[in-house]
């Protein structure tokens, strides 16, 4: 694990358990990530996302588990703690911002109040210090008048308002790793692009590593400096974000690009990827997306393919190697 190294998954596996015996929803993951370093995670609804966050947060529920796999962080592996030793973790070095605020806010408890026991979950403070803390995290998101929305209740306040103070709440504690999953889905295209300035400025402030959730391929241009492309549990590419747009070489990454709207043409470009993201207890027996590829053909639909990696590029799919396509 290099110097620099946040986190570091290995072969994370998460399974369902099911009437029909355990079912894959992560499937190998490997992943690291360094200070200060946005990594984008894209894909379908479904395609297991969130349940990596879960997995990260160690917030699975019942069915799902960690089947196999390590996570490291600060040279432990968090799939071996206790719910209580994580409890020191989460909201201290590793936090998470929800598309929902209303998942991680009290709807009726002050506002600053609730910035405040994020910080008394983690660290021993004097009252004074408490209340000019969480001044200065609402004030640190951007919001005018912070003694003011101090006192207001999340319930009065508009839903980019009470995303910043989700954020302000993740940030307070200062952590190492930032988790945002579909932070801005829920918002009008004006508060969206706030919330994402706002994310990378504090990544530029304070070196906080971030792992960004979308389905939004433009979003993730926008604002990522790797991306991650996930379908059904599987990384299938992944590269720096620049090379990635520019040269995509996995067909569902293509599939993605292509359905993003483009506003200078006409509404019929838009592309969906026909068809949908594979049940977990209906997977296809060779490549996941084969069913849906225009160009699968012969071994794609009946050999497992792996994950290669080719310099900072590493992509899933028959049809591809080191030169790039050879689909003749
Ligand atoms: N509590 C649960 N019980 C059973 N299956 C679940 C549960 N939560 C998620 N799943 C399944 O796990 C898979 C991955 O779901 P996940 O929520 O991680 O997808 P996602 O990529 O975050 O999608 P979205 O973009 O809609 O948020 C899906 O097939 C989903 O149906
Ligand atoms: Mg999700």
């Amino acid at each position: 694990m290099s110097q620099n190294t946040v986190l570091e998954i290995k072969d994370l596996e998460v399974e369902l358990l099911s009437e029909k015996g355990p079912l894959s929803v992560i499937d190998k993951v490997n992943l690291s990530i360094k200070e200060g370093e946005i990594v984008g995670i894209v894909g379908e609804s479904g395609c297991g996302k969130s349940m990596l966050a879960s997995a990260i947060m160690n917030l699975l529920n019942s069915p799902a588990k960690i089947a196999a796999g390590t996570i490291f962080y600060a040279g432990q592996d968090m799939t071996t703690l206790s719910p209580r030793e994580f409890q020191r973790i989460r909201g201290k070095d590793i936090s998470m911002i929800f598309q929902e605020p209303m998942t991680s806010l009290n709807p009726l408890m002050k506002v600053g109040k609730q910035i405040e026991e994020a910080i008394k979950a983690h660290e021993k403070v004097s009252n004074a210090e408490l209340k000019e803390r969480a001044i200065a995290a609402i004030r640190d998101v951007g919001i005018p008048q912070p003694e003011k929305v101090y006192h207001d209740i999340p319930s009065r306040l508009s839903g980019g308002m009470r995303q910043r103070i989700m954020i302000a709440m993740a940030l307070v504690c200062h952590p190492k790793l930032l988790i945002c999953d579909e932070p801005t889905t829920a918002l009008d295209v004006t508060i969206q692009a706030q919330i994402l300035r706002l994310i990378k400025k504090l990544r530029d402030e304070t070196n906080t590593a971030v792992i960004f959730i979308s389905h939004d391929m433009g979003v993730i241009y926008q604002m990522v400096d790797r991306v991650v492309v996930m379908y059904a549990g599987q990384f299938v590419e992944s590269a720096p974000c620049k090379k990635l747009f520019e040269k995509p070489l996995h067909p569902y990454t293509i599939g993605l690009q292509n359905a993003i709207p483009q506003i200078n043409k006409q509404q019929s470009s838009l592309q969906d990827i026909p068809g949908s993201v594979p049940m977990l207890d209906n997977l296809p027996e060779g490549c996941l997306f084969a069913p849906r590829c225009p160009f699968a053909k012969g071994e794609c639909f009946t050999k497992k393919v792996s994950l290669k990696h080719y310099d900072d590029h590493s992509v899933r799919c028959l049809l591809v190697d080191e030169g790039g396509w050879h689909n003749e």
